[in-house]
């Protein structure tokens, strides 16, 4: 692999997996980046990055829907691998706007594998792998976990959108042998999470004082995966994964949304000397989000017994690494508040 391009780079765990490759692996080659930089992105994640290197980090802004574009760019790059994480990701925006999951999730992952099978069409080699969600297998009962053959149940906009994009891949794996891969992951968390998910919302509204809106009961399940734990294996999967095969990734550390807010209070009470008590007190349980999902758990039997991967971040080292980088990056949190990234697209990219 010498031409890497991934979709979503600006994105959370699109950053920490550009950063992952830059910092912690032997990669030599080249990385694209293509993002249509939505509200969720910030480019100025990898700006650092750029600047080591000019020659072999690339930012290209675009929309994976875009046939044109995604086929010029894998034509002028001769690109030989793609890792698919744009998306739109939020469950509660696809509650009030599916639109947009249908055309990112769906359309765009379809526009990717056209783009491919032509390319193969062409003689060309170019391998795809497509970044998925636990949350394809729907909303799980105590004690049961979801298998990589376990039947989809999604039930929400987000999950459907997703599992859409999941059957479009193994599609198009078993119709036209296209060289492909997919992995399934629990909820991540870690630096550049947008703070609308659960675990960078909780730690900001401690800061600055305000409620901590728990859905439901907080008897929601949700198993937690430290982001660059993620990154590592999807690295390993792109390496030595079987083509065709996909692979569960999870943290194995399941957590009640309420246990788990309150863990962060007594985490961050400690980080800037206030009492847990206080930070409790802002906990309000709020209206349920609509078709809320249960309970999710992946078995990843199957990834630790063939690629010998297993979750290294220990759960609270993970949140204070994570709490830390909130505390020590306000400016970044006010920019993607405050949309400012939008000056930054607006002077680097508009106008160039
Ligand atoms: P994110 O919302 O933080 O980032 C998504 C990125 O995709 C943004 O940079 C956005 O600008 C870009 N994007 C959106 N639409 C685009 C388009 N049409 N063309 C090009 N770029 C576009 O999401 P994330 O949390 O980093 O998730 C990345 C992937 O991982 C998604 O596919 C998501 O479904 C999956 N996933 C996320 C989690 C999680 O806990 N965050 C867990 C499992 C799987
Ligand atoms: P979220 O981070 O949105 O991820 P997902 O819905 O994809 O799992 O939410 C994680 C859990 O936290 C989920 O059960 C919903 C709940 N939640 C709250 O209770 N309050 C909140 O403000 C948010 C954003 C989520």
């Amino acid at each position: 692999m010498h031409s890497l391009l991934v979709t979503g780079g600006c994105g959370f765990i699109g950053t920490n997996f550009i950063r992952y490759i830059f910092t912690k692996t032997d990669y030599n080659g080249i990385v694209i980046n293509l993002d249509k930089l939505t509200y969720a992105a910030n480019p100025e994640n990898l700006s650092d990055i750029a600047e080591m290197f000019p020659t072999r980090y690339f930012l290209e802004v675009g929309d994976i829907c875009d046939i044109k574009k995604v086929s010029k760019i894998v034509e002028d790059y001769n690109v030989d691998a793609i890792v698919n994480f744009a998306a739109e990701s939020h469950v509660d925006r696809s509650i009030y706007g599916p639109k947009d999951f249908l055309q990112t999730n769906v359309v765009g992952t379809f526009v990717l594998l056209e783009t491919i099978r032509l390319y193969l069409e062409r003689g060309k080699s170019i391998r795809f792998h497509q970044i998925s969600t636990d949350e394809v297998f729907g909303s799980l009962a105590p004690q049961v976990q979801s298998y990589e053959n376990s039947p989809y149940l999604p039930r929400s906009p987000y999950s459907a959108s997703k599992a859409s994009a999941d059957h479009f891949v193994n599609a198009y794996i078993n119709t036209y042998q296209i060289p492909a891969t997919i992995s399934i992951c629990s909820n991540n968390y870690g630096p550049y999470q947008f703070p609308e998910k659960l675990i960078p919302l909780m730690i900001l509204n401690m800061l600055e004082g305000k409620e901590l809106p728990v859905y439901g009961d907080g008897l929601n399940v949700r198993d937690w995966l430290y982001v660059e734990d993620h990154c590592e294996a999807i690295w390993l999967i792109l390496h030595q994964g079987r083509l065709g095969e996909t692979y569960n990734i999870g943290g194995e550390n399941e957590w009640e949304n309420i246990k788990l807010v309150n863990l962060l209070c007594e985490l961050v009470a400690k980080k800037i000397n206030k009492k847990t008590d206080e930070l409790k007190k802002l906990i309000k349980f709020v209206s349920d989000r609509p078709g809320h999902d249960k309970r999710y758990a992946l078995n990843c039997d199957k990834i630790k017994r063939e690629l010998n991967w297993k979750p290294k971040v220990d759960f609270i080292e993970g949140l204070n690494l994570t709490i830390d980088w909130y505390l020590q990056n306000s400016l970044w949190l006010h920019k993607v508040k405050s949309g400012e990234y939008i000056k930054w697209i607006e002077k680097n990219y508009l106008f160039r």
